[in-house]
């Protein structure tokens, strides 16, 4: 794919989210999230780290929109804090916290950069958490009305709109295994909430269609792209059941407008789905103009013998209890490398698979790349540079891999690298770096790797250089 050229209005940008970069948790009336709680509570995140100060973006926003500037890219992905706009997920929003978003649209709209909002990217006001969380229906009701107070505010100055980063996150790894805020492990409510993300984002996408008409309206999931360990008639049911958890709940709904009948099959010993009422699911299938892709690696799986000690290496994260409900009896097996410092394989033809998958199920949806990118542990050369060759080629060959889906028809809109920063990776807090700009944690400087300059080289090109 070196050489290739990609459309003139191909969309480069970069990505972030409000408690990886923002800190500044207690300030101008921003209320606490779920993820202030987790990432307070001992032994939820490595090293005690927290989001209090993390990047310091909330500060330092205006610097950090130069950085992008630099790097010529088209588009800014960014999202919005709930509780710093609506402390407490309920009530009149909060002037210092929706002006804040104001300034930064307004500066990117000064650059030339289009801004691509996510409404919800992990940081559910505590509040709303304690009075039941995701499963509980009121949640998707309450993000409804935070969703109109703040593109109420800021309108179609936004160019593209996106309800929810990456609910499966949100709902199996927040209230299956627990490794995500809000720690919870209840299979039956890991579903509730799956259902109620879906609601959630049907009914925010009503509210950008009606005020924001001229803004863009996508959601941006995180979907497996899945492995059989062998051509097996029950390997490959295997690979049928996790695509129902991991990819169908969402995609069913949000684009289909029912949900999977094999899914509801599979997962009826933990819940008779009676949170679904008549008329949801054709809320969830509001039209999106983009889908939003995330993508880092593969998932291997195979069904379990019973005997052996159960292979539980999915990629996301340790915990005695899985994020596969209903799926005891599947086994996710570690990969061949390369891997990253996340231990995620790296297999860039996974990405050009799903694509490819995409283009085929959902013929003329347009596609985006919402976030692709690696960490590995950065060394900083005597010189101050950081000369992360292995990030450069993971990119390199994502990037070649989204153009091979694109010769072979896939109608791709854009790519988001993750990050424009390193910043607080969850769980792994400020111990996997995923920036293409260095932050050092002592100082809060921040420097470009090469990788900045490798992508800055790209996006003016608009070709992937052919070494
Ligand atoms: C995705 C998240 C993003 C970041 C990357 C590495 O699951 O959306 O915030 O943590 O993984």
């Amino acid at each position: 794919m070196s050489g290739f050229l990609f459309p003139e209005r191909f969309v480069w940008g970069a990505a972030t989210a409000a408690y990886q970069i923002e800190g500044a948790a207690k300030e101008d009336g921003r209320g606490p999230s779920i993820w202030d709680t987790y990432s307070h509570t001992p032994g939820r995140v490595r090293n005690g780290d927290t989001g209090d100060v993390a990047a310091d973006h909330y500060h330092r926003w205006a610097e950090d929109l130069g950085h992008l500037a630099e790097l010529g890219v088209r588009a800014y992905r960014f999202s919005i804090s709930w509780p710093r706009v609506q402390p407490g997920g309920a009530g009149a929003v909060n002037p210092a916290g929706v002006d804040f978003y104001a300034r930064l649209v307004d500066r990117l709209l000064d650059l030339g950069i289009q801004p691509v909002a996510t409404l919800y990217h992990w940081d559910l006001p505590q509040e709303l958490e304690d009075a039941g969380g995701w499963p509980a229906r009121d949640t998707a009701l309450r993000f409804a009305d935070y969703a109109a107070g703040i593109v109420g505010a800021l309108g179609d100055r936004v160019h593209t709109w996106t309800t929810l980063n990456e609910p499966w996150c949100s709902a199996y790894l927040g209230y299956a295994s627990g490794v995500h805020a809000p720690g919870r492990t209840e299979p039956a409510a890991a579903l509730a909430a799956v259902h109620h993300l879906n609601l959630a984002h049907g009914l925010a996408g009503r509210v950008i269609r009606d005020l924001a008409p001229a803004a863009l309206l996508s959601v941006t999931l995180n979907l497996h792209v899945l492995r059989p360990a062998s051509d097996s008639t029950a390997d490959r049911d295997v690979v049928r059941r996790i695509d129902a958890l991991a990819n169908r709940a969402f995609l069913g709904p949000m684009l289909d407008g029912a949900y999977p009948a094999d899914l509801l099959a599979d997962t009826a010993a933990v819940t008779d789905w009676s949170f679904v009422r008549d008329g949801d699911e054709r809320i969830a299938a509001a039209p999106l103009d983009v889908l939003g892709v995330n993508y880092y690696a593969t998932t291997l799986v195979r069904a379990w013998d019973g005997k052996s000690p159960r292979s539980e290496a999915d990629g996301h994260g340790e915990s005695a209890h899985t994020p596969w409900v209903g799926a005891g009896d599947v086994e996710f097996l570690p990969q061949p490398g390369p891997h990253t410092a996340m231990g995620w394989n790296i297999d860039p033809g996974g990405l050009t698979e799903l694509l490819l998958r995409l283009h085929r199920e959902y013929p003329g949806q347009p596609l985006m790349i919402t976030e692709n990118g690696a960490a590995f542990d950065d060394v900083v050369a005597p010189d101050g540079a950081v000369h992360d060759d292995r990030r450069v080629d993971y990119l390199r060959r994502h990037v070649a891999a989204v153009a091979d889906a694109m010769v072979r028809g896939a109608d791709v809109r854009g790519y988001f690298v993750w990050s424009l920063l390193d910043n607080f990776e969850w769980a792994y807090g400020y111990d996997r770096r995923f920036g293409i700009i260095r932050v050092d944690y002592d100082t809060l400087a921040r420097t470009w790797k090469d990788s900045a300059h490798w992508y800055r080289r790209l996006v003016a090109a608009n070709r992937l250089p052919d070494a």
